[in-house]
C-alpha cells in the first residue's frame, strides 16, 4: 500500500509519530493489537513498526519512530526526509505478539520505543473492560512517548509510569509489579523493549509462571550463536518436487532456494518479522529467529528460513 503522512508529531526525545492513512479516505485493513507493518523509508531501507493507535479505529495506521543513532537509513531517513503529505509505501499488518483472549489478567512491561505496540494493547483492553495493568519504564518523562495519552481517563488508571529505576533497582520493581497482579502466575506477561530489559522481564516472569503465558516482541535482532564448530551444510528436500538443494555454511536457506528459482519473501532478513517462515514436514530445525515462539518451535513443523538452519543433515520443507 501507499499510504498518505496525514500528521507527523513528536511525542518525546528523539520519538516522532506518523499517522498514515489512505489516499482515497478508504479504511485500512484491519488488525490486532500488536501487529506491525513493514515501513519503506525514502532512503530505500525497510523496517517493521509496531501499530500504536486503536486497533478499532481503521482510518488510519499510527506508528512511532526512534531516532536511532546508529541507523542504517530507516529511523533517520524517516525522521529526516519526510514530511506530511508525503506517501509511504507500507506492508500488510502482521502480528507476532498477540493478546491471548484466555488470560485473566493481562500485564504490559514496556521499556522506550516498546510501548508501541503495548499502547494499541492498552486500547483494545480497556475498551473490552479486560483486567490489565500497563507498567511503563523510561529514564524521565521527557523520553516517555504517549506518556500524557496514558495517563489520561481513557485509560483509567491502568498505567504505572516507573522513572528513573537504576539497572540494580529494576528487578525488585518488576517483582513489585509482578506480585500486584490480582490473578498471580495466572496473568499473562507481555513485554517490549530494549533486549537486556526484556530478558529482566522474562527472567523475573518466569518464576511461578508458565512459558506460554509470557509474549515478547523484538526490535532488533540479537545474533543468535553458531553451534560449537560453526555452522554445517544441509540438505534442502522440496517435498512437492523430490528436488534436494544443499544449503552450505555461510548460506541463508532463502539465498539457495532463490537460485533455485523458488522466491521465499522476506522483509527483516534477521529472524524478527516472519515474513520468511516456510512449513517443514521432516528434520530438525535449528531455529536462530526471534519471531516464533518457544512453543512453536519446540514443534519443529516451520523455520524461518531466512536465519535458521538445520540440525539434522535433511530438512524437508513443504514447498
Ligand atoms: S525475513 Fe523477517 S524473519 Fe525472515
Amino acid at each position: 500500500m501507499n499510504l498518505t503522512v496525514a500528521n507527523i508529531r513528536d511525542e518525546a526525545d528523539g520519538i516522532r509519530s506518523f499517522r498514515l492513512v489512505d489516499p482515497d479516505g478508504a479504511a485500512l485493513p484491519p488488525y490486532e493489537p500488536g501487529a506491525h507493518i513493514d515501513v519503506t523509508a525514502p532512503g530505500g531501507v525497510t523496517r517493521q513498526y509496531s501499530l500504536c493507535g486503536s486497533p478499532d479505529d481503521d482510518s488510519a495506521y499510527l506508528i512511532a519512530v526512534k531516532r536511532e543513532p546508529a541507523s542504517r537509513g530507516g529511523s533517520a531517513s524517516l525522521h529526516a526526509d519526510v514530511s506530511e503529505g508525503d506517501q509511504l509505501a507500507v506492508g500488510a499488518p502482521r502480528n507476532l505478539f498477540a493478546l491471548d483472549p484466555a488470560a485473566p489478567e493481562h500485564l504490559l512491561f514496556g521499556a522506550g520505543i516498546g510501548i508501541t505496540p503495548l499502547l494499541s494493547m492498552a486500547y483494545r483492553l480497556q475498551r473490552s473492560g479486560s483486567r490489565y495493568t500497563l507498567h511503563y519504564f523510561a529514564r524521565s518523562p521527557d523520553t516517555a512517548a504517549f506518556a500524557d495519552l496514558l495517563a489520561s481517563d481513557r485509560f483509567a488508571g491502568n498505567v504505572r509510569f516507573h522513572y528513573g529505576v537504576a539497572p540494580d533497582a529494576l528487578d525488585r520493581a518488576l517483582r513489585a509489579c509482578l506480585a500486584q497482579a490480582a490473578c498471580g502466575g495466572a496473568a499473562h506477561v507481555y513485554t517490549c523493549g530494549p533486549a537486556p530489559f526484556m530478558q529482566r522481564v522474562l527472567a523475573a516472569a518466569a518464576e511461578g509462571r508458565a512459558d506460554d503465558a509470557i509474549h515478547l516482541e523484538h526490535f532488533a535482532a540479537e545474533p543468535v550463536a553458531a553451534p560449537a564448530g560453526g555452522d554445517q551444510s544441509f540438505d534442502v528436500v522440496l517435498a512437492q518436487s523430490g528436488r534436494v538443494l544443499s544449503v552450505p555454511a555461510g548460506m541463508a536457506m532463502v539465498d539457495v532456494l532463490a537460485q533455485a528459482g523458488i522466491v521465499i519473501d522476506t522483509s527483516c532478513r534477521e529472524g524478527i518479522c516472519g515474513t520468511c517462515v516456510v512449513p517443514v514436514l521432516e528434520g530438525e530445525p535449528d531455529h536462530r529467529d526471534h519471531c516464533l515462539s518457544r512453543k512453536e518451535k519446540a514443534a519443529n513443523d516451520q523455520v524461518c528460513a531466512c536465519v535458521s538452519r538445520s540440525r539434522s543433515a535433511r530438512l524437508v520443507l513443504d514447498l
